[in-house]
């Protein structure tokens, strides 16, 4: 059927599931036509707007469209889309923030609405109701089994070939739950394909169309010093013996950063080849993998550049025991996390002076992307990190701050903080000792000195801050444009 067709199953009110995870493997055509349904409803003066569930963020032709047509009813758990940013920030879209490794557990559960259709990216469609993945597994097995309709859109774009690729995997629910049994990165515990009662299937729409997945800055000096210090890290700690001579498995969070420290990780002659065990495989990851440097990589997504992704699909034998992709309630399972031993390397918007760690909330208010999978892998991590430019916006932005102005990781998850000019260790340090390791080596020169008033502002205690001060540098940022200005005087 067409998209349209496909579209008019959907009504004003329902929740709706939609595969993928971030735009690798996002439903690309019926949720643009969802979205004209609503404009139509609401020129009529009529009301449309349906619940959102998805994997993490998508591509434009989901996020972006529904978000511009106003349709979006409620949104979780991840997004990253310019114009739903804009509406969740203006409250004209509901959303929350929730771990990735929650959402399909919660829904089972019944935590939140029962998603009453799926939208389901394939490559390939059984008449018996066999349907392989794409790109992206995501809450795809989840929404497939709690939808009452599912609507397929057939993307020839990804070779058939991709069967195998998957893993997939649902686990019982408590008091039925049994252990995940994953030993090491490449084990598979799951099925090649997703099994739904072909009755279910009300529709299949076809396209011929690629990932709108965005490209990666360039790495430029910061990103590569943040790389180096990471690499540096992680050598130092498999030197002592404090990473076992195997070396462990890497978790790599999203975005800029993280393709960028990962580049370096692979150039680095002193950390041996290694294994992933992540949520999104990135662009670094695959280059990686051709240099031999990562020799297996599991995950959840391949948010790979379209033309990087062409290279996978050419030459997809080689890729066939390097790669697979799981459920991100496996992907991102705390459990696995902590069995596998993970080193996790995410990524902060600021941290603070005690080592708690903000990555979703600009000044405290506005949403950026969501938490994503980074707490279900640093709180289980073998050695969690958190890497963050010491700057923002030119150096008018301290990222190392007084104290965060939301919390997403809190001190006694964070282990490691690494930015362009250095490293600090938090393992095994009082809270007055953490700050000092991270004003000495994280904190911009430009900043060290305020940081260090701040801390003498406060009397001896456990944790030296002042609570008049501690948004000191946020209340300056807003009221002049330049944390730099900041007067403690003013907060005393
Ligand atoms: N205050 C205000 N803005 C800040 C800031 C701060 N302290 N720190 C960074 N920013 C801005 C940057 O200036 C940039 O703005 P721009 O888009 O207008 O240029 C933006 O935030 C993104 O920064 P960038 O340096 O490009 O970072 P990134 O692409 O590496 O993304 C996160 C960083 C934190 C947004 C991203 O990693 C994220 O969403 N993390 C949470 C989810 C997660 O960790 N998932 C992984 C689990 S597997």
């Amino acid at each position: 059927m067409t998209a349209e067709e496909a579209a008019e199953f959907v009504n004003h009110g329902d929740a709706v599931g939609f595969s993928g995870f971030t735009p690798a493997g996002s439903p690309k055509v019926v949720p643009k036509a969802i979205a004209r349904r609503a404009e139509a409803f609401h020129a009529e003066g009529k009301e449309f707007k349906i619940g959102v569930y998805t994997g993490a963020s998508t591509g434009d032709s989901l996020d972006g469209a529904l978000a511009r047509a106003d349709a979006v009813l409620f949104r979780t758990p991840y997004q990253s889309n310019r114009d739903l940013r804009d509406a969740l920030n203006t409250d004209h879209a509901p959303y929350f923030d929730m771990h990735l490794s929650s959402i399909a557990p919660h829904l089972r559960f019944g935590f939140m609405p029962k998603p009453r259709v799926a939208v389901i990216e394939a490559c390939e469609l059984t008449n018996d109701g066999e349907i392989v993945l794409t790109s992206a597994v995501g809450i795809s097995p989840t929404i497939a089994k709690l939808a009452d309709k599912i609507i397929i859109e057939l993307n020839t774009k990804h070779p058939k070939a991709l069967k195998g690729f998957h893993d997939i995997f649902e686990p019982l629910d408590p008091p039925h739950r049994l252990p995940l049994t994953l030993m090491k990165p490449s084990d598979r515990m799951g099925n090649a394909t997703i099994k739904v009662d072909p009755e279910k299937i009300i529709g299949v729409v076809e396209t011929y169309l690629d990932d709108e997945v965005g490209g990666f800055a360039p790495t430029d000096a910061v990103t590569d010093s943040i790389g180096k210090n990471v690499a540096d890290f992680l050598a130092g700690e498999l030197k002592s013996g404090r990473i076992p001579k195997e070396f462990l498995p890497i978790q790599s969070g999203v975005g800029n950063i993280a393709n960028a420290v990962m580049a370096s990780l692979g150039t680095n002659p002193d950390i041996p080849n290694f294994q992933m065990y992540t949520e999104v495989i990135q662009d670094s990851v695959i280059d990686l993998i051709r240099q031999g440097k990562v020799t297996f990589a599991s995950g959840c997504s391949l948010t790979i550049t379209t033309p990087v992704l062409k290279s996978i699909y050419d030459d997809i034998e080689f890729f066939r025991d390097k790669l697979v992709l799981r459920p991100q309630e496996m992907s991102n399972s705390p459990e696995l996390a902590r069995r596998l031993g993970l080193i996790t390397i995410n990524t902060a918007l600021e941290a603070d002076i005690f080592g708690n760690v903000n990555s979703t909330h600009v000044m405290g208010a506005k949403m950026m992307n969501g938490i994503g999978g980074s707490a279900d892998f640093t709180r289980s991590a073998y050695i969690s990190i958190f890497t963050t430019p010491s700057t923002a916006k030119g150096g008018k932005i301290s990222a190392i701050v007084p104290m965060v102005s939301h919390v997403d990781q809190n001190e006694h998850s964070v282990n490691v903080i690494i930015t362009e000019h250095g490293i600090a260790d938090l393992r095994g340090k009082c809270p007055v000792d953490r700050a000092h390791a991270i004003i000495d080596n994280c904190v911009d020169p430009s900043y060290r000195q305020m940081l260090k008033d701040y801390l003498a502002l406060s009397g001896p205690s456990h944790t030296p801050q002042t609570l008049r001060a501690c948004f000191g540098m946020h209340i300056t940022f807003q009221e002049t444009g330049n944390m730099l200005d900041t007067n403690w005087d003013k907060f005393k």
